[in-house]
């Protein structure tokens, strides 16, 4: 009876211990000894090279290039950064929430964002490319080749590929919250094209054999990535905004940028 007991506890303490470190996706960066408290960050640690898990030292967190600016923007306000991983989904609720105090997520600021959130600056640009297997470069060359009943589109849950996928009226589509499954289901042909920014698809195509970038041009050619504040916190805009300057103005955001896509694709 005891002995039943015992187990019955360890089994409900394993699984507590399983369940509580699922859901606690919660990384600090203690960036100085001298900083008191910390500043929160909602990210989606999905898209290498803006944020992807990696195991740095034998412990999990979390790199990328915007886990660097958020770096950046803590120390300009002499704090430590939090970081709550999520579903892109999720972001912009837990942004006006104020479950998290600023969003980098890779995200393109538009106009029903900007509804409930405020944007700063673009800090880096990118085009978004349909991703394909490579043997079907020659089948798949334009919108309308695309744009029939047979194939199936992937995007992202909540981004703005999934907006630019909804567009093809004929095709199927398939809206998935987590990129890396998307490119797994790319690969198994369960769905035959995925829209991504560019240096996502550079990443998955110097990782993975067989995928290729479609000639095809889609979405905005000047869009880029801009870090989100709650309406209204005008104190947090303008020293994000400062930090973007600073970082692109010595070179710093080049440098980032070059470094995290190395580490991506290595
Ligand atoms: N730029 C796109 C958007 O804003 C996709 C961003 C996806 N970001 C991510 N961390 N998964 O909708």
């Amino acid at each position: 009876m005891f002995k039943k007991g015992l187990l019955f506890i360890m089994v409900l303490v394993t699984t507590f211990v399983l369940v509580s470190c699922g859901s606690s996706n919660v990384y600090e960066y203690i960036l100085d000894d001298s900083y008191e408290g910390f500043i929160t960050l909602g990210t989606s640690a999905d898209y290498a090279p803006y944020e992807w898990p990696m195991s740095v030292d034998g412990k999990q967190t979390i790199v990328g290039i915007d886990i660097e600016i958020a770096k950046e923007v803590a120390k300009a306000l002499k704090k430590n950064l939090k970081v709550i991983n999520k579903g892109f989904d999720f972001l912009l609720d837990d942004l006006q929430n104020g479950k998290v105090d600023f969003v980098l997520a890779g995200m393109t600021p538009n106009e029903d964002r900007a509804k409930v959130v405020d944007f700063s600056k673009v800090y880096y640009e990118a085009i978004q490319v349909i991703l394909i297997k490579e043997s079907n470069l020659d089948k798949f060359t334009s919108i309308e080749s695309l744009d029939v009943a047979t194939v199936k589109i992937g995007a992202q849950l909540g981004s703005i590929q999934q907006e630019l996928a909804e567009e093809f009226t004929k095709s199927q589509k398939q809206f998935i919250q987590a990129v890396p499954d998307l490119v797994l289901r790319l690969n198994d042909g369960q769905i035959d094209a995925v829209i991504l920014e560019k240096p996502v698809a550079d990443g998955y195509l110097a990782n993975t054999k067989g995928l290729a970038i479609a000639n095809i041009a889609i979405g905005d050619p000047d869009g880029g990535s801009a870090v989100a504040v709650q309406k209204g916190n005008a104190e947090l805009l303008a020293v994000v905004n400062r930090v973007i300057d600073e970082l692109i103005e010595s070179g710093k955001m080049d440098q980032i940028v070059n470094e995290m896509i190395l580490k991506n694709e290595n």
